[in-house]
């Protein structure tokens, strides 16, 4: 309980996100000089909780989550939050594939975060203590954030998204190329996040991962939505041909 408590203060968003659900994908048209993306992209993330968007290489998925962020414009179409196309930039955290690290320590990493989210000078220590704790990263606060494993580094950014209290975190392979153990270090983050009440969208090519954290799944191959369902029903009975080819490892773009 105590730790729930814990978690709250250091994780619970500064403003209620359930205010921009539905997000909704309206019409989406994409494309770079000839090479069209997607041509009518339309999906709906409509609940609270952990979306996984899953997709064989190239689908499109990375993408998705650039236009939820507002890192890109579609070129027709519209992204749409609880029928606004405002975006609420300032409430996204975002966690890319590759970590992107300030050539500091640990902690500054996240006092600068924190800085950046506007917290108080005189509580930032504080919140880096914490966040470190979250991440069992206590003992390495003064290394060099660039001299971290794999691991070490996808988990202080997953931290540093985390300092700014968003309301909706999106994660893109946030575990590819890490061992087992690694991989449930940050899975267990995620969850306790979303036990907070962010609204959590991530990406991932792992079942099992998909499995132990997603309510939902969007299956999404060469542009188009082609099955979104409860995550178990989706792993058990997908509702596309495309989905079910993927599931046994058959798809290829
Ligand atoms: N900046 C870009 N310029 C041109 N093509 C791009 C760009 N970004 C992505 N693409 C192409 O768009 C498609 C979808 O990319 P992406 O969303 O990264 O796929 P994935 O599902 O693997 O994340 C791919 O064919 C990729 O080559
Ligand atoms: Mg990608």
């Amino acid at each position: 309980m105590l730790k729930m408590n814990s978690d709250l203060a250091l994780l619970a968003p500064a403003k209620p996100f359930s205010a921009h659900l539905p997000i909704q994908f309206e019409g989406v048209h994409l494309s770079f000089g000839k090479h069209l993306i997607f041509s009518n992209l339309n999906l709906e993330i409509g609940a609270q909780g952990i979306t996984a968007i899953m997709g064989p290489n190239g689908a499109g998925k990375s993408l998705i989550l650039r236009l939820l962020a507002g890192l890109l414009m579609p070129g027709q179409g519209s992204v749409r939050f609880n029928q606004s196309n405002r975006i609420p930039r300032d409430q996204i955290g975002f966690v890319f594939q590759r970590p992107v690290l300030l050539r500091r320590s640990v902690q500054d990493n996240l006092l600068h975060a924190l800085a950046i989210a506007g917290v108080e000078r005189g509580q930032r220590s504080l919140r880096a203590g914490a966040l470190l704790d979250l991440g069992g990263m206590q003992h390495l606060a003064k290394s060099p954030a660039r001299k971290l494993s794999g691991g070490e580094q996808q988990r202080l950014t997953l931290l540093r998204a985390l300092a700014a209290k968003p309301g909706l975190l999106i994660l893109d392979e946030p575990s590819a190329s890490l061992d087992p153990q690694a991989t449930a270090l940050i899975e267990n983050i995620v969850l306790r996040a979303s036990q907070c009440g962010v609204k959590v969208i991530v990406v991932t090519h792992d079942q099992g991962q998909a499995l132990r954290l997603a309510d939902e799944v969007i299956f999404v191959h060469k542009g188009r939505v082609h099955a979104s369902q409860a995550t178990d029903e989706f792993l058990r009975t997908p509702a596309s041909r495309e989905a079910k080819a993927y599931l046994a490892g058959e798809l290829l773009i």
